[in-house]
């Protein structure tokens, strides 16, 4: 009986990818759930293993950063698993070294300042970061249908960024200096990085990644005005080439409220929200045509469990259960989040209601 074939069929397809379809604003179960940064130092294991490794180390060896990826989430019962890398990944194929100063964060030896730096960068060598596809083969092969997989880059404003500045910044003056002063040198730098990007998502993709996250963290130091003069086409070039490979993209930044619309523009089939406006407000901006991720403040995990709860539960009340939400953190978890916080998290995700509402 067809009828009953399809319904079997729609409940398999809800275990295998409660969050690939609520990416796409399907119908799901349950609100699926992940946590950015959920594979790193608050967690032990990893720590286990940052002992034997750098972090550069770790990503470059499928077999390390496959385990890493594995364990962090199957130790949090998510419903999703990135892959594990760095944003800065990409660098060193495009010319560039870096290393990561221990409580520094990273550090880019000679960062771009001039046309003549954005003219040395090649863009012929993505090919360079296969180890990251790897290791998502690895991962795909572990979890099969079993979880979601998320490839991910850098978006180019932010990865311009740490190009220019050389490492975090407060004020992105260099960054500022280049793209007003010399936007022809800028537009070139944010083609070459989406070239490189383009080719190294396509690489995930292939590896067997079911969605793409593109980190634009930095794009809260843009006004609107700017993030439209400078930023917008690029992201948006890069968000339509990936979506052309067959997966939806997700498209996170931090401190955003006055961007959400214009980054809703770029095509991006979900909306990743940091935590400063109610997660009803923030969709209304970006537009039921969307998907949204987010949006618990990472440090809500330090507080009492009771606090926690009402915060999770708030997020889930202002999801209101519309198709289209995936429960996550407005920004990465930080060290020393007390990792059974995070499970308890995932537990009140699952066990979530709607109808509690009232009570
Ligand atoms: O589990 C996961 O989320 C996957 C792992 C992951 C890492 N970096 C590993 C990592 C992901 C998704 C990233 C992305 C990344 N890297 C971003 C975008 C996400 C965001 O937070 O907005 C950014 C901005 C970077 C650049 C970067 N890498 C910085 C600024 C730092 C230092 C920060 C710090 O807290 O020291 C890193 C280092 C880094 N990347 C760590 C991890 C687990 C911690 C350092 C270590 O293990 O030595």
């Amino acid at each position: 009986d067809t009828k009953a074939q399809n319904s079997a069929v729609e409940e398999s397809i809800l275990d295998g990818s409660r969050f690939v379809r609520a990416c796409l604003r399907k119908p799901v179960d349950r609100t699926p759930v992940w946590f950015l940064r959920q594979a790193g130092r608050y967690m032990q294991e990893y720590r286990d293993v940052r002992k034997h490794h750098t972090l550069v180390e770790i990503c470059k060896q499928p077999d390390l950063a496959a385990e890493v990826t594995i364990t962090a989430a199957e130790k949090l019962g998510v419903d999703a698993a990135i892959i594990f890398a760095d944003l800065l990944l990409p660098l060193e194929p495009m010319g560039l070294d870096f290393e990561f100063q221990a409580g520094e964060g990273p550090v880019v030896h000679h960062p771009v300042r001039t046309a003549d730096d954005v003219k040395a960068l090649r863009t012929d060598r993505a090919a360079d970061l296969d180890y990251v596809a790897k290791a998502i083969s690895k991962v795909a092969a572990h979890f099969k249908d079993r979880l979601g997989i998320i490839g991910f880059c850098g978006a180019p404003y932010t990865l311009a960024s740490y190009m220019i500045e050389g490492g975090g910044s407060r004020n992105y003056i260099e960054t500022k200096k280049l793209m007003y002063g010399n936007t022809l040198a800028w537009n070139s730098l944010l083609d070459k990085i989406v070239t490189v990007l383009t080719e190294y998502c396509r690489q995930q993709v292939q590896a067997g990644a079911d969605v793409i996250q593109i980190f634009d963290s930095w794009v809260g130091s843009l006004s609107l005005t700017d993030y439209r003069d400078y930023a917008f086409e690029a992201s948006k070039r890069l968000v339509r080439a990936v979506q052309g490979m067959g997966v939806p993209v997700i498209y996170f930044g931090v401190e955003t409220a006055g961007l959400l619309t214009d980054m809703a523009a770029t095509g991006a089939d979900v909306i990743g929200l940091d935590w400063h406006q109610p997660l009803d407000v923030a969709w209304r901006s970006v537009g039921y045509n969307h998907a949204v991720q987010g949006n618990l403040d990472p440090i809500t995990l330090f507080a009492p469990v009771e606090i926690l709860e009402q915060r999770v539960k708030e997020v889930l009340r202002a999801a209101n259960g519309r198709p289209g939400h995936i429960f996550n953190l407005g920004h990465g978890i930080v060290p020393n989040t007390p990792v059974e916080n995070v499970q308890a998290v995932v537990k009140m995700v699952r066990e979530f209601r709607l109808q509690e509402t009232s009570l």
